[in-house]
């Protein structure tokens, strides 16, 4: 075989092996939420906050503070980061958004993005 028609076979191989790794992208399969069922603040939200925000929002860093949970809500409220009336408008849900543009630091997982916007479309209480 000619050098070029070997370079031609590898340029083809590597255009298949390539369009392959394309199958292997699986998205991501959230489990569906009982909505009916609260979502509680203490221990399924301010976690979220605690283990993955309070690096940069802790007292004295980056506002808000996220640091307990008790200071998660009062500052989520103070800052009005939640709107109840139209839920997925709520800053603190669409901030750290998966799909983000703004707040590149840190995102929810797909998981914790569904937890925080059915909380807020169950009232954000402070439970
Ligand atoms: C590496 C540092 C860092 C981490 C970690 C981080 N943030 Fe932020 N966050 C910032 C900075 C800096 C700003 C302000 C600048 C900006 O808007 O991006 C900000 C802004 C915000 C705002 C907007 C506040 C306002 O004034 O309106 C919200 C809401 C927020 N972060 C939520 C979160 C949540 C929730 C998490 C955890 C999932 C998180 N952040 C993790 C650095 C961080």
């Amino acid at each position: 075989m000619k050098k070029s028609n070997i370079y031609f076979l590898l340029f083809v191989i590597g255009l298949l092996l390539n369009a392959c790794t394309y199958d292997f992208i699986v998205k991501e399969e959230l489990p569906p939420i009982d909505t009916t069922v609260d979502i509680l603040f203490a221990t399924q939200i301010a976690p979220i906050f605690t283990n993955g925000c309070v690096a940069c929002h802790k007292t004295g860093g980056q506002a808000p503070d996220l640091s307990s949970a008790a200071l998660a809500y009062s500052n989520i409220k103070s800052m009005n980061l939640v709107n109840t009336a139209t839920p997925a408008t709520s800053l603190i849900y669409t901030y750290p958004s998966p799909t983000t543009t703004i707040h590149t630091w840190k995102k929810y997982s797909a998981a914790e993005a569904q937890l925080v916007l059915t909380w807020i479309q169950q009232g954000a209480k402070n439970n």
